[in-house]
Formats: C-alpha cells, sequence, structure tokens
C-alpha cells in the first residue's frame, strides 16, 4: 500500500427520505441517537440486549483487554433459543418463518412451530451420535432448508458449526474439515446451478479420505431413487431425524461459547477460522437486521445470500430469525431460468425488503429495464445491498427500477465484524455510493499509518476505534493472526480497506487495501489462488492480481512463470484454469492467465502485486525503489 492514496472526489447527489419511509423508521433521528449511543457504549448495547431473552444475566457488559474482548460477562444465553423459542412460545409459533423456493420451483413452508420442531429433532440426533458441547460439525449444503435446520441444532446444543460454501472443491472442503477437526459432515447428494446437476456429496467424499476427524456423513437426498450410502458412517437425514422426540431444551451457554467457525480468505494461502460466539453476536445481528432494514412484524425479508458465505449466517438465518421475521430463501441464480426469476420472487412471495449484491444488480442491468417492469414490485420497501462498493450507476438503476422510493441500504462490514457496522438506516439522507455513516454504538474513522485522523476526503484506512459485541473473538487455533487486525494500526481495529469520509462524515468505500480481492462480492486470497497455480506441474511461479471487472466488481488475473520444458500454448493455460478449479473451486479461477518470464519483486524478494497491477491497468507503478528488477 502506498503511504498516499488518491481519491476523485465527485459531487454527488443527496436522496432524502420519503414522508413514508421516515414516518415508519425505527430509528427517526439518527444524529440524536448516534451521540447518545457513542457517549455511552455499554449502556447502549445493555439496553439493546434486554429485548432479548437470557437465562442468566451478566455482571459486566465489557471487558476487555486489549485486543480481547468479552461481552455480557457471566451471562448465559442461547442463541437458538432467542430464534426459535422466543417465537414459538408466543402467538408467532403460527406465523412463517421461513419460505424456501428450490431452483425448480419446489416449494417448502416452515412456521416457527415446524422449524422449531425440526430443529429439536435435529438436536436430539446430533446428540444421538455423541456430540457434545464444543465438538465441530461442518454443513455443506446447498441453499436449502436442512442447512438452517441443521445451524441452529447445532447452536442449541451448544456444538461448533462451520458452514462451508458448496462451490468450494474437495481440497478446499477438506482443508476446513481438517482445521475445525469435525466429527460430523453434513451434506446433500446435490445441489442445482442454472439447470445442472451438481454432485456435492462426491466432493464430499473425495474430502473426507484425508479427514480422518469425521465419523459421520449425513446425506439430505433430494434425487429419486437416492443414491446408495455406506453404512454406518453414512446416514440418510430422513431416516436420521424420524425416529428423534420433537423436544431438545435449548442448553444455557455462556455468553462467549463459540457459536461458529467461517473460514474467510486472507493474505495468506491459509484460510482463517473466523470464530463467533453466541452472546454479543447475538445482539448485533438482531439489532442491525432491525434498525438498518427497518423489520416490522408484517414484512417479507429476502437477502439473497447463499449461508456460506457471513451474510447467510447473519442476514438469513441469525438477524431475521431473531426478529421472528418472515424470510424467502430462494435456491439459484438470479438470471435463471430468465432474468426475471428475483424480480418474479419479489412479486409472488410479496417482498418488503431486498438485500442483493452489487454484482447482481450489475448482472440485471445488462438485461435491462424490461424485465423489472414486467413485475408488481409495489411491496418492496427497503432495499439492501452488501458485499462490495456499489458503483453509483447501479444504484441509481437498482433505486429506478424498484420505483424510485425506496431506500436503498448500503451495509459495509465483514466476517471479522459479524454484523453491518457502516450503513445508512432508513430515515438517514443517501449518498448513491456511499455505505454513510457508522451504525449506533460504533465508533468508525478514517487513519493513515499511525492512526492519524485524516481530513475531509483524504483517502485512508478504515479503522474501528472501540470493540464492538459482534466482533469475531479470535482466529480457530491461530490467535496471533486474530491480534494482527488491532496491532497493525495503533489502538483500532484495521478492516484492511482503504476508505475516505467526506465532509458530511459519509464514508465512501473504495476496496481492499492488501491482497485479497472481491470477485463478485466473494473473498479470494491472492496467496491461495496463486499456490493453486504453483502446484501445476508446470508451474514456477505465479502473482494474482484483482483487474477492474464490470460486472464482478473484480475478475483474477494471473501471471505465471513456467518451469524449464514447459511451453505456453492455449491448452496449458486451460489446465492451470483446470487446476484451480480442482482445488478451490469455481470462483476464485482466473479469468486471464498471461505466461510471463519474470515478476517484479522486492530486494527481499517477496512480490510486488502491486506494480503488476499498475502496469496491467495502465497507471503510473508509484515508488518501486525498493524493485529489485
Ligand atoms: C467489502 C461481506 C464496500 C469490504 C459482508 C470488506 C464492502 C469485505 C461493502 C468483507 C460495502 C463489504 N461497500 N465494500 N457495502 N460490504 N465490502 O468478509 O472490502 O465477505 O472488507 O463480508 O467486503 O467481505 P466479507
Amino acid at each position: 500500500m502506498d503511504d498516499k492514496i488518491d481519491t476523485l472526489v465527485k459531487e454527488s447527489r443527496v436522496i432524502q427520505p420519503t414522508a413514508r419511509t421516515k414516518a415508519a423508521a425505527h430509528i427517526q433521528d439518527y444524529d440524536l441517537a448516534y451521540k447518545a449511543s457513542i457517549a455511552d457504549p455499554e449502556g447502549f448495547w445493555s439496553t439493546v440486549a434486554k429485548e432479548l431473552e437470557w437465562f442468566s444475566p451478566w455482571n459486566r457488559v465489557l471487558e476487555w483487554n486489549y485486543p480481547w474482548a468479552k461481552w455480557f460477562v457471566g451471562a448465559t444465553c442461547n442463541i437458538a433459543y432467542n430464534c426459535l423459542d422466543r417465537h414459538a412460545n408466543t402467538w408467532r409459533r403460527n406465523k412463517v418463518a421461513v419460505m424456501w423456493v428450490g431452483e425448480n420451483d419446489e416449494e417448502r413452508i416452515f412456521t416457527y412451530g415446524e422449524l422449531f420442531r425440526q430443529v429439536n429433532r435435529c438436536a436430539n440426533a446430533l446428540k444421538a451420535l455423541g456430540l457434545q458441547k464444543g465438538d465441530r460439525v461442518t454443513i455443506y449444503l446447498p441453499k436449502i432448508p436442512e442447512q438452517v435446520i441443521a445451524m441452529l441444532a447445532c447452536a442449541r446444543i451448544g456444538v461448533i458449526h462451520s458452514v462451508v460454501y458448496s462451490g468450494f472443491s474437495a481440497p478446499a472442503l477438506a482443508s476446513r474439515i481438517q482445521d475445525a477437526e469435525s466429527r460430523v459432515i453434513i451434506t446433500a447428494d446435490v445441489g442445482y446451478d442454472r439447470g445442472k446437476t451438481i454432485h456435492l456429496k462426491r466432493v464430499v467424499d473425495d474430502a473426507v479420505r484425508s479427514c480422518p476427524s469425521v465419523e459421520k456423513v449425513v446425506v439430505v437426498r433430494r434425487e429419486a431413487p437416492g443414491i446408495a450410502l455406506a453404512a454406518p458412517k453414512e446416514i440418510d437425514w430422513v431416516e436420521w431425524l424420524k425416529e428423534q422426540n420433537v423436544v431438545c431444551p435449548a442448553e444455557p451457554l455462556d455468553s462467549e461459547t463459540p457459536l461458529y467457525i467461517l473460514y474467510t480468505s486472507g493474505t495468506t494461502g491459509k484460510p482463517k477460522g473466523v470464530v463467533h460466539v453466541h452472546g454479543g453476536y447475538m445482539v448485533g445481528t438482531y439489532i442491525t437486521t432491525k434498525y438498518v432494514f427497518d423489520l416490522k412484524e408484517e414484512d417479507v425479508y429476502f437477502c439473497v445470500a447463499d449461508p456460506g458465505w457471513v451474510t447467510g449466517h447473519s442476514y438469513i438465518v441469525y438477524g431475521p430469525l431473531l426478529n421472528g421475521a418472515t424470510i424467502l430463501m430462494a435456491e439459484g441464480k438470479p438470471d435463471y431460468p430468465n432474468p426475471g426469476r428475483w424480480w418474479d420472487l419479489i412479486e409472488r412471495y410479496g417482498v418488503s425488503i431486498f438485500y442483493t449484491t452489487p454484482t447482481a444488480i450489475r448482472l440485471l442491468m445488462k438485461y435491462g429495464e424490461d424485465w423489472p417492469k414486467k413485475y408488481d414490485l409495489s411491496t418492496l420497501r427497503i432495499l439492501g445491498s452488501v458485499g462490495e462498493p456499489i458503483n453509483p450507476e447501479a444504484w441509481e438503476w437498482f433505486h429506478r427500477v424498484t420505483g424510485s422510493d425506496k431506500p436503498i441500504m448500503d451495509t459495509w462490514w465483514q466476517t471479522e465484524t459479524g454484523s453491518i457496522l457502516i450503513t445508512p438506516l432508513p430515515s438517514v439522507p443517501l449518498k448513491p455510493g456511499s455505505a454513510t455513516r457508522p451504525f449506533l454504538g460504533i465508533e468508525a474513522d478514517v487513519v493513515d499509518k499511525e492512526g492519524k485522523s485524516l481530513p475531509s476526503n483524504a483517502g485512508g484506512f478504515a479503522v474501528i476505534k472501540k470493540p464492538w459485541p459482534s466482533m469475531m473473538r479470535t482466529i480457530y487455533k491461530d490467535p496471533d493472526r486474530y491480534k494482527v487486525y488491532w496491532n497493525t494500526i495503533p489502538n483500532c481495529y484495521t478492516a484492511g480497506d482503504v476508505c475516505r469520509k467526506d465532509h458530511d462524515g459519509y464514508m465512501w468505500f473504495m476496496g481492499r487495501a492488501d491482497d485479497v480481492i472481491k470477485v463478485a462480492g466473494n473473498r479470494i486470497g491472492t496467496a491461495e489462488v496463486e499456490s493453486a497455480l504453483v502446484s501445476h506441474e508446470a508451474v514456477a511461479e505465479a502473482a494474482v492480481i484483482g483487474k477492474p471487472h464490470r460486472t464482478a466488481g473484480e475478475a483474477i488475473k494471473a501471471f505465471v512463470i513456467l518451469k524449464q520444458g514447459h511451453q505456453d500454448s492455449k491448452a496449458l493455460v486451460q489446465s492451470l484454469k483446470d487446476q484451480v478449479l480442482k482445488e478451490l473451486g469455481k470462483i476464485a479461477v482466473p479469468q486471464e492467465i498471461d505466461i510471463v518470464s519474470s515478476l517484479p519483486k522486492t530486494r527481499s524478494g517477496k512480490i510486488m502485486r502491486r506494480v503488476l497491477k499498475a502496469k496491467e491497468l495502465g497507471q503510473d507503478v508509484g515508488d518501486i525503489s525498493t524493485l529489485e528488477d
């Protein structure tokens, strides 16, 4: 990262909330609420926490031993209890919790009562396998209701879930199972992707061969006739649950009990196992879902994420269920079977809150406005965007095709932060392209390397200055990697993003400051792709950069040096791509691969990716005094 970060300051529109939006908003006056929350953050968070149920109270809101935080110290709770029992014990028992639509339009609907029973069955089934508090279960499922059921069942008995996105290939899955030392894998025979059948169980078979910790593989069978299972290690999901009791009391857990591990890409080849806990995470996801989306009892909430990523964890499963919301969950892509897919679902299910991604919006933009125009989108009330900066052009399009009167919540956060940190609220004036301002209780700033606050519009590093309840507690088995977040810039949490703050305090995120690439909103570490390439027999060295891409935000470009005796050819480039597909999965495959004879390096031998990138984009390469060659 260069010392100076240039930004193109553009004049931008300010969009005021409509009278209707403003009148409905939970938080009517952001400035007032924000000031009060910052004057006494612990008071603010404990007031929020009291909206949820605890089995026993905390004696301290926060214990902060830099950089280690504990929230709601001494209390006992259970996030699954708050997602289910808290509603199933009231009139919400018969309220719809989850409406699920498969890619082939199959439909399954769960009330809070039914979801409660399924989760209890699954929790009892896990117990019957001998699983105990603290054990790990890997969930490798497509976007089907069993994913939600399995996550909540683990949480209910204090088992730690590790959900792995079902697009990852066998070696990537295996390394995540090995790191977590999971005893059980829950998977499905198949997933569907744009009409194609993806054989997930085969990937699991490949992966578990190198995972000695795995005792059982539970399989949700979607296809008929059901695939053969090798008893006693492999179990059919339906058989597994059938005999189980529908009562399984939620385990009272210390608030700091780990809830899940979620692997995410960083700057080294090894993915980081981000650890979140029951108490603080529950408070953060609950209140952000409520305030940011202005969630009301009668809303129909549709978040298009996959539970394999953090957005699925926090804003399909935990946040909405903590609020007793009705959730639409849809398998499949926005343009299959046609680009009207999501607009059709919005009309069919009367969706009022729609949370999506800039990549999906840009994809739908390409198909034109006739698609959204075909459908009745009048039920929509609040829109959301997450995962990468949304360019003003895509923002304007999304706003226009949905009727020009629904506010777009451009929410900035990370796997590590657990819940949304920088965001508008529905009552706040919007500037297209800006994630706006910090959520209540969150102190954010833009600083230089030394932690000095920068003046308006100067580009710098986005930091969070105080701990917050839903922050990650550690990196699984790697506390030193956790400490890096709090030790990079003195006295604050460094997000790894570059940003500027305008004169109104609005934050404009500009992308990552490190070697993480955001392809269609998915985090890919350059080091992971490089090591996949180097595992190919023809490759001596590889360097990977992110390059701007019209739809996906960024695309992966690789530069590869071949070993002696290997020649550049179309077939070779294809086999390099296949290697990345095999090692990591489709999302990590480089769009372009250049065979080169040397790579820019520092004297100490580190590849200077920023030089490659600047050259690729035809920009000034900047200070190259440390460049060796
Ligand atoms: C980026 C996804 C700009 C950012 C929830 C961050 C964003 C990384 C936004 C985390 C946004 C996420 N505007 N950039 N609204 N939201 N990002 O862990 O670079 O998959 O550091 O979490 O996504 O990605 P992750």
